[in-house]
C-alpha cells in the first residue's frame, strides 16, 4: 500500500520543504505530473524539474507524463532519476515498444489511461508493464472530484490480474480513499487534499494511518 503526494499542486516556491514535510509524514513515493499543454490543456514542469527533485528526496519518483509524443522524453526523465515513468495509452501509436523502451531505460515502466479510454485498450500489454493508471479524473488539474465509474475499471482489473500495482489518480481524499482500496487500488496518488493543507506532514501522516493503520 503506497501513498504517492502529487507535487502538482505543491508550493513550488517551497519546494523542497513541501517534499521533505510528505516524507517525514510517512509517504512512500513522490507522484510528478508532467504536463505538456497539448495532451491536457495545463503546463506544469520537466525533466530539469524532476532532477532538482530527486536531490531533495531518497523517496522513489513516480513520474506520470500527461504529454503527447512521450517517446521524445523517456530517456531524459530516466537522466533526472526518477523510478517509474507511466506512460498514456492515448498519447502513443506504439505502446508496446514504448514500455520496452522505459525498461530498457532501467526504469519501472507503467501505463495510465484516461477515464473515457476502455480497459481493453491495455489489455494486450499488461504484462509489460510494472504499474497501471486509473485515471480517476479527466487530467490537466488538481482538485477535481473522483469519477465513481473509474471504481468499476480498477475492479475489473483487479480481478484480471490480482498481483498488479493498480494506481488512481484524481480525486483522493480520506472520504474516497477507502472506497478506493475497497475497489482493488494499492497506490493513491493525492495532490490537492495534502497540499491544501494547513499541515503539510500532519495531513500525510493522517492518509497514511488511514491507509496502513
Ligand atoms: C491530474 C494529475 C493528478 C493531480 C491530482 O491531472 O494527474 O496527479 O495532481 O490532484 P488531486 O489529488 O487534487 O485530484
Ligand atoms: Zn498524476
Amino acid at each position: 500500500m503506497i501513498i504517492a503526494p502529487s507535487v502538482l499542486n505543491a508550493n513550488f516556491l517551497n519546494l523542497e520543504a513541501d517534499i521533505k514535510a510528505t516524507e517525514k509524514g510517512g509517504a512512500d513515493w513522490i507522484h510528478l505530473d508532467i504536463m505538456d499543454g497539448n495532451f491536457v490543456p495545463n503546463i506544469s514542469f520537466g525533466p530539469g524539474i524532476a532532477a532538482q527533485i530527486r536531490k531533495c528526496t531518497k523517496l522513489p519518483l513516480d513520474c506520470h507524463l500527461m504529454i503527447e509524443h512521450p517517446e521524445q522524453h523517456i530517456a531524459e526523465f530516466a537522466k533526472a532519476g526518477v523510478q517509474y515513468i507511466t506512460v498514456h495509452a492515448e498519447a502513443t501509436k506504439h505502446l508496446d515498444r514504448l514500455l520496452n523502451q522505459i525498461r530498457e531505460l532501467g526504469c519501472k515502466a507503467g501505463v495510465s489511461i484516461n477515464p473515457a479510454t476502455p480497459l481493453e485498450d491495455i489489455a494486450e500489454v499488461l504484462d509489460l508493464a510494472d504499474l497501471v493508471l486509473i485515471m480517476s479524473v479527466n487530467p490537466g488539474f488538481g482538485g477535481q472530484s473522483l469519477i465513481p465509474y473509474c471504481l468499476e475499471k480498477v475492479r475489473r482489473l483487479r480481478a484480471m490480474k490480482p498481483n498488479l500495482q493498480i494506481e488512481i489518480d484524481g480525486g483522493v481524499n480520506l472520504e474516497t480513499l477507502p472506497l478506493a482500496k475497497q475497489a482493488g487500488v494499492n497506490v493513491f496518488v493525492v495532490g490537492s487534499a495534502i497540499f491544501g493543507a494547513k499541515n503539510v506532514e500532519e495531513e500525510t501522516r493522517r492518509f497514511c494511518s488511514l491507509l496502513k493503520g
